[in-house]
């Protein structure tokens, strides 16, 4: 299985989110009380950015209609999307954020 270095702990603060680039995929990373998640950063609903919207209850709420989507899964918990968006194994050592690739599309 890949695994890639994306970040380092530091450079994603409590509660906060940033897009990575890997290959031809942008990757939304969180930080939800210190645990990190990753999932497609494309809603599966229209075009909007989930890095960007606010999250709480280890759920990404889309900026644009609010659908929100779980963390861990990557499931779309709300209207107005119900496709999930795909969710990658995080791994920190040492301070760093490793991405394993455990979905293709
Ligand atoms: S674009 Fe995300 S809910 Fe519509």
């Amino acid at each position: 299985m890949d695994k890639t270095k994306i970040l380092k702990t530091s450079e994603l603060s409590l509660n906060s989110s940033k897009v990575i680039n890997l290959g031809d995929k942008q990757i939304a990373v969180f930080n939800y009380e210190d645990e990190f998640y990753a999932l497609d950063d494309m809603c599966s609903h229209a075009e909007a950015s989930l890095s960007e919207g606010d999250v709480y209850d280890c759920k990404v709420e889309c900026p644009l209609h609010g659908a929100e989507f779980d963390l861990k899964t990557g499931s779309a918990v709300t209207l107005p999307a119900t496709k999930p968006v795909n969710n990658y194994k995080v791994v920190v050592e040492n301070n760093d954020i490793f991405l394993e690739m455990i979905q293709d599309a």
